[in-house]
Formats: structure tokens, sequence, C-alpha cells
């Protein structure tokens, strides 16, 4: 009977330890977590994450490669990010040291961007120019002499967009007319010669880096794309309309976004263009809309996602 009182008693006691095993490891693990961010397809939810218990080869080789102490953390302050770029690490950490102020998530954005760059330095050519989610800015240059297909002319109008573009337009100006509102185009396709003769124009009666505040050298504008309109006049004082105000609320609804928004200069490269409406189709241009973003950051943060997607925390 004894005996059977002690194995009893020595089995509680085993069990008793392998739970509190089981509670210590699940809390060590909880602390060290390793989160890989969710799906960026909604960016309400970015920064979300799930665990992972793999890590996966390219983060050990970022961790591995002298990454230890002081430089360890550091690389830890940029790895989270899913649009982080192994290859981009020295730009990360020299652009933060001269840009103390930013954080590292806008550090990485601006980055992959290219902004630590001056504009026009390090230029790529857009491979997919016909895609309607193409992004071209200072960095990405459209191929040269580059004709999208499907041209056609908004209706009442000699304006040419794509024919998606198109179509969002007229529906928007139809229900802005309702609505006693009036928004007709005044610029939309534009060659890359066209622009090459409004660029040289503008350059020689005010100087290159006057005009590149306000238009895009050719080869580098939206217009070559077929998907941006520019409305109502080319003037500021637009954005202290009726029009404005409801089209800067409601053009995404149509698939359109005001891609050179007031304050963000330094992203775009570009000063305010109220008149200026990119053409994205309704679902993108309602999440970039949503997002605040401008779409240079939108298309680093949730297009282009990075070579590893990964958190360490
Ligand atoms: N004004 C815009 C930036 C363009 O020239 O495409
Ligand atoms: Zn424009």
């Amino acid at each position: 009977m004894g005996t059977k009182i002690r194995i009893i008693r020595t089995g509680g006691y085993i069990l008793l330890a392998a739970i509190v095993c089981i509670a210590a490891f699940g809390f060590i693990r909880g602390e060290l977590q390793i989160f890989r961010p969710t799906a960026m397809a909604n960016p309400q939810q970015s920064g979300t994450s799930e665990p992972v218990t793999d890590i996966p080869e390219s983060a050990e080789a970022v961790l591995s490669e002298g990454a230890h102490g002081e430089y360890a953390k550091e690389l830890a302050n940029y790895i989270g990010f899913p649009y982080f770029q192994k290859d981009k690490i020295e730009n990360y950490i020299n652009y933060k040291s001269e840009n103390k102020e930013y954080s590292y998530q806008t550090i990485v954005t601006y980055v992959n961007i290219g902004l630590d760059k001056s504009y026009y330095t390090d230029i790529k050519e857009i491979t997919d120019p016909q895609s309607i989610s193409t992004l071209v800015n200072k960095y990405w240059m459209i191929p040269n002499h580059y004709v999208p297909d499907g041209l056609e002319k908004i209706s009442g109008t000699g304006y040419l967009l794509r024919h998606e573009a198109r179509l969002a337009f007229e529906n928007m100006r139809n229900d802005a007319k309702e609505l006693g509102l009036s928004i007709f185009p005044v610029s939309s396709y534009r060659s890359y010669e066209y622009q090459k003769s409004i660029y040289d124009k503008r350059a020689a009666e005010k100087g290159q880096s006057h005009v590149d505040r306000t238009s895009a050298r050719p080869g580098y504008s939206e217009h070559q794309l077929g998907l941006a309109v520019d409305v109502n006049g080319v003037e500021n004082r637009l954005a202290n309309t009726k029009t404005y105000t409801w089209y800067s609320q409601n053009a995404h609804k149509y698939g359109f976004i005001i891609r050179y928004p007031a304050g963000k200069e330094h992203i775009t490269g570009y000063s305010y263009e109220p008149w200026h409406l990119r053409y994205l189709g309704e679902g993108l241009a309602a999440e970039v809309y949503k997002s605040g973003l401008t779409y240079d950051e939108y298309y680093i943060r949730f297009l282009q996602p990075g070579q590893a997607a990964y958190r360490v925390q």
C-alpha cells in the first residue's frame, strides 16, 4: 500500500514539474517571440503579426554577417518591415544618421523609394508600363517613346486616356454634373515628344531646378501612361473650389487619386497639384486614399515587398 502511495506521489511530482516546464517555456517563447507580419493587402492592418517557428535563411544571413552587439540592435530596427531590403542596410543606417527625426518605417520606405539619393539618380526603367498600377516617379522611367495601348477620346473632348481611365473619368464627370459641379479635362495623355517640348520650353524660361518642381522630364510623366488627367485648369486656387472638395473626397470611388498632394513634395518631388488625377482602378485607389500615403510610399510598402518579410521582437 505504502509503495503504491509513493508511486502515485512521485508521478504527481513529475506531472507538476512537466507543467511548470511547459509554462516556463511558453513564457520565454512569448518574450522572445519571432513574428512575421501578415499579408499586406489592407494597409490598415499593417504591422499585425503572426508567430513563425522558422527563421528564414535570409534573416539568419542578415543577423550572422557581422551583426553583433550595437550593430545587431540597429539592424533589428529595420529588419521587421516586409519591404526591408538586405542590400540597402548601409543606406538605411546612413540615411537615419542624417535624418534622426524620421521613424525607422519612414527610413526604410524613403530609402526604398530612392529618396536617400538626389532625384534622377540611380534610375530604373519600368518593365510593365501597361500595368494600371505602374509607378512612375523621378527614379522610375517609362521606356523611351512608349505609347500605351487603348487610348480613347474622353467624350465631347479631344483628350485621350486609356479605356478604363476614360470610362471612369466620364462616370465621375457625369455624377459631378448631377450635383451641379463641372469637371473637365485640360490635359491627359501626352507623348514623350510632347512632354519633352513642354519641359524644354519651361526649362528655357525658368531654369531646370524650377521646372523640375512642377513638370516631369520626358519619360517620367504619368501623362505618358495615358492614366493621368489634369482637370479644371492648372491653378492652385482650384483647391478652394466646391468641385475640388467633392472630387478630393470622391475621386477614389471612380479609381483616381490626387497624385501630388500638399505637404508631400519631399516625397513625390513635385509641388502640390490639386488638378492632377492618376487612375489606379477603384480597388487600389480606395486603398491608397484610405492609407493617407503618397502612391510612392504605398507602392513601396504594399505592392513591392522587399526580400525578407519578418520581424524580430
Ligand atoms: N506635372 C506632372 C508632374 C507631370 O509633368 O507629369
Ligand atoms: Zn498632370
